[in-house]
């Protein structure tokens, strides 16, 4: 059977978890033997809990996914056998481009090898590498287990199939992938999120709206028609289609862009008013933070089964 093979940490454990939902072998693999275990026991104790809510995925109990894992320290038995290698250490250019070095060295040709990066180019990570026409970036979404979106980045010499390739195998797992034709910083995902950061940091540094009221509008308003249609969806349905739309608010709309202000500094009394509104109701405590998270995810678990039965009816 094929081989996926991820390095730990937050993602790769993520990631390994929605692959051993898909019934997929899965190969740990990490520098520090202390990581290793503590990421299996941190996955068996989230698969159990999960499993225990009624929200483990797939079709496998818990224990048969556990069984599906295993770990290495070793790079080169690591890579034996695999033929979809997804790394995932810390977000370090000087880094990742060692390890794919390293990668680079040890692959056979069939192997994709794939990268987790949030923001790294595909051109900085991949340039010059023997096997460059097998490298992609597969950007996930924090936490991959609840939210589905994968970004796929290809680097100008990425091999048509290897794109190909990696998105069929995120469809299969269950996934949601999604193409770019070129790679762009942020990518698409965090130019929009940033596009929206900005323009709440803008709101809320002029004093138009609190913190906890501009997270409102989010949350309760635009948040609920996003998590089921896009953007560009929204002005289809809301005129008689897309031409119509613009023929009736593309004046307006460019009224309100023009008075949008320029790049915030992030830094300064906003961040401090923000903070402390945040912190108001999340106080800045690993245990609270993890409480909230929980929560988070608990309710992405809840959106997700709300999707899939919307699809479905
Ligand atoms: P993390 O710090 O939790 O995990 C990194 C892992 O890499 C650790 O287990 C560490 O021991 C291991 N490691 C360090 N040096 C290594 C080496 N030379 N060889 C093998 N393993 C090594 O980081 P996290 O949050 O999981 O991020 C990983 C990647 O995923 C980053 O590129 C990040 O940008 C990306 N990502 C993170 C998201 C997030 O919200 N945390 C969301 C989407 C992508």
């Amino acid at each position: 059977a094929d081989i996926y093979f991820f390095f730990s940490g937050l993602i790769g454990r993520s990631w390994a978890m929605v692959f051993a939902a898909g019934g997929f072998k899965v190969k740990l693999y990490d520098i520090a033997q202390q990581q290793l275990t503590s990421a299996l026991e941190n996955i068996r104790k989230q698969m159990k809990e999960l499993e225990k809510s009624g929200f483990l995925k797939g079709a496998l109990s818990a224990e048969q996914q556990l069984a599906l894992i295993s770990v290495c320290t070793d790079l080169k038995a690591a890579v034996e056998g695999a033929t979809f290698i997804q790394e995932c250490t810390p977000e370090n250019l000087e880094l990742k481009k060692k390890i794919f070095g390293q990668l680079d060295l040890i692959v056979g040709d069939n192997v994709i090898l794939s990268s987790s990066t949030s923001c790294l180019l595909p051109s900085k990570l991949f340039t010059g590498l023997k096997h460059v026409k097998q490298c992609i970036v597969s950007h996930p979404v924090n936490p991959p287990y609840f939210v589905p979106l994968v970004e796929i980045v290809p680097h100008p010499e990425t091999d048509p199939s290897t794109t190909e390739r990696t998105y069929a195998l995120m469809k299969k797992i269950g996934q949601s992938p999604v193409k770019l034709n070129r790679e762009i910083e942020g990518f698409v995902l965090n130019r929009l999120q940033y596009a929206v950061i900005s323009e709440a940091w803008r709101l809320v540094g002029e004093g138009v709206i609190s913190p906890t009221d501009l997270d409102l509008v989010m949350s309760d308003g635009l948040g609920m028609r996003y998590a089921f249609i896009g953007p560009l969806e929204t002005m289809h349905l809301n005129a008689e289609g897309v031409s119509n739309y613009c023929e009736r608010y593309s004046e307006g709309m460019r009224l309100v862009l023009n008075t949008f202000g320029p790049v915030p500094e992030f830094s300064g009394e906003i961040v401090q008013k923000v903070n402390q509104a945040m912190s108001e109701k999340i106080p800045v405590i690993p245990k609270v933070l993890d409480a909230r998270r929980k929560w988070r995810d608990e309710c992405l678990t809840g959106l997700a089964k709300l999707k899939t039965q919307m699809k479905s009816d």
